[in-house]
C-alpha cells in the first residue's frame, strides 16, 4: 500500500473539521484513523518509528479535544483502540508510591532460610527456571526410558527444554563447580533455592509453581546421621523451637537409602480427621531427603568408592505455610491484599 506522511495531516484536517459535530470518543474511533494504524503495521521498519510517533501524536491531540462536558458524557477509556506501543514517548509513567507496598513473605522468608545456612557454612547458589533432559533426568540416575521418570510431572518445550520440577537438577553442577574444593580436602557444603514447576491438582498444599531448596554436603565419611542432625538443626533455628518430624523410607533414584521428611501439621486438632491442609493425616512432608547415589557422583566426577554425601530438596512454601499459619498454599501467587497486607512490616 502507498502512503505518504501527508496522510496523517489530511486525517487531522478531516477531523478538525467534524470536531464540533462529534463527540471525542467518536472522532477517536474515525476510520481514517483505524486505516492509518493498520497502515504503520505494513511499512518499512526504518519509516515505522516516524510515523507511529506522528500518529500517537495525532491520536493525542484529538484525546485532548475533549471538552469537560464531552468527558463528563463520555468517561471510560476504550483500551481496544489502536496504540503503537513501540513509538518514543516523552510521558513518563506515573510512578507507583513504593510506602504502600511491602516484600512478599516469600521473599523476606528465602531471606532467613539463606541466612540461616550461610551461618551454617552452607555456600548459596540459584537455581534455573528452564533446564534439559540431562540436569533433569540423566544426571541424576534416571536413564533414558526409566519407569520413575514418569513419576515426575513435567512441563517441556517444543524443543524438549524443561520447566525444572525440581531444584535438584542442580546437584550435578554444583558438584562439578566445587569438585576442586572438594580435592582439597574441603567438603562441598551449598543449599540452591529456586522456584519449580509440576503439572499438578491444586489444593491447599500442592501448586504449579513453588519453591524448593536443595541441600548438598559431600565429603568422606558423610552418613544419614549427619543429614538428620543439619537439618533439625536448621529447623530449629528457623521456628525458634523443636519441632515435631517424622523420617520414612522412601524411593528416589538419586539417592540411595532414600527418606520422605515431614513435620506435624499445625492446622489440625489430633483427633480431627478432615483437615484440608494434611488431609487428616496429621503430618505434612516437607521434603524428600537421602545419601547421594553412587552412579550420581560418578556421573559429577566424584569417586564414590571414597566419598560419600547426602542431598535434600524442601518446598518452602509448605515450610513458610507451617511457621506462620497459612493454611493455604494458592494464597501466595494469589496478589490478595488481605492476605499479602498482613505480613507487612514483619521481618
Ligand atoms: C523432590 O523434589 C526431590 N528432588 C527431593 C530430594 C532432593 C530427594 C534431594 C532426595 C535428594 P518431592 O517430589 O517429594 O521430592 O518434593 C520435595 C518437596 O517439595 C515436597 O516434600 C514438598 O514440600 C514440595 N513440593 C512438591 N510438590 C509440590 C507442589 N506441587 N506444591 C508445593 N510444594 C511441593
Amino acid at each position: 500500500m502507498k502512503y505518504t506522511f501527508d496522510d496523517i495531516k489530511n486525517t487531522r484536517e478531516q477531523l478538525l473539521a467534524e470536531k464540533d459535530s462529534k463527540p471525542v470518543s467518536q472522532l477517536i474511533k474515525s476510520p481514517s484513523i483505524g486505516a492509518l494504524f493498520a497502515l504503520l503495521r505494513t511499512m518499512p521498519a526504518d519509516q515505522r518509528a516516524q510515523f507511529g510517533k506522528e500518529l500517537n501524536d495525532l491520536r493525542s491531540e484529538v484525546l485532548s479535544w475533549s471538552t469537560e462536558e464531552q468527558e463528563a458524557e463520555v468517561a471510560p477509556v476504550d483500551v481496544t483502540a489502536p496504540w503503537d506501543v513501540n513509538t518514543p514517548s516523552d510521558k513518563r509513567p506515573r510512578y507507583i508510591d513504593t510506602s504502600l507496598g511491602s516484600t512478599h513473605v516469600l521473599t523476606s522468608e528465602l531471606e532467613k532460610i539463606s541466612e540461616i545456612f550461610q551461618r551454617m557454612g552452607f555456600a548459596l547458589e540459584d537455581s534455573r527456571q528452564i533446564d534439559d533432559d540431562y540436569h533433569m533426568f540423566e544426571s541424576l540416575n534416571f536413564p533414558e526410558g526409566h519407569p520413575a521418570r514418569d513419576d515426575w510431572d513435567t512441563f517441556m518445550t517444543d524443543e524438549g527444554l524443561i520447566a525444572p520440577a525440581h531444584t535438584s537438577t542442580m546437584q550435578n553442577r554444583v558438584m562439578k563447580k566445587y569438585k576442586e574444593q572438594l580435592m582439597s580436602g574441603e567438603p562441598i557444603v551449598a543449599v540452591i533455592a529456586g522456584r519449580t514447576f509440576r503439572n499438578e491438582d491444586l489444593d491447599a498444599r500442592h501448586e504449579h509453581t513453588f519453591h524448593q531448596v536443595e541441600g548438598v554436603y559431600v565429603d568422606e565419611g558423610v552418613q544419614v546421621g549427619h543429614l538428620v542432625g543439619t537439618f533439625k538443626t536448621f529447623l530449629t533455628d528457623y521456628f525458634g523451637k523443636e519441632v515435631g518430624v517424622k523420617i520414612t523410607p522412601f524411593y528416589f533414584p538419586f539417592t540411595e537409602p532414600s527418606f520422605e521428611f515431614s513435620l506435624t501439621c499445625p492446622f489440625c486438632a489430633p483427633e480431627a480427621s478432615d483437615c484440608p491442609v494434611c488431609s487428616g493425616e496429621h503430618w505434612i512432608e516437607l521434603m524428600g531427603m537421602g545419601m547421594i547415589h553412587p552412579n550420581v557422583l560418578k556421573e559429577a566426577g566424584i569417586d564414590s568408592e571414597k566419598i560419600t554425601g547426602f542431598a535434600w530438596g524442601f518446598g518452602v512454601e509448605r515450610l513458610v505455610m507451617m511457621k506462620n499459619n497459612i493454611e493455604d498454599i494458592r494464597h501466595f501467587n494469589s496478589g490478595k491484599l488481605e492476605f499479602l497486607r498482613q505480613f507487612r512490616g514483619v521481618k
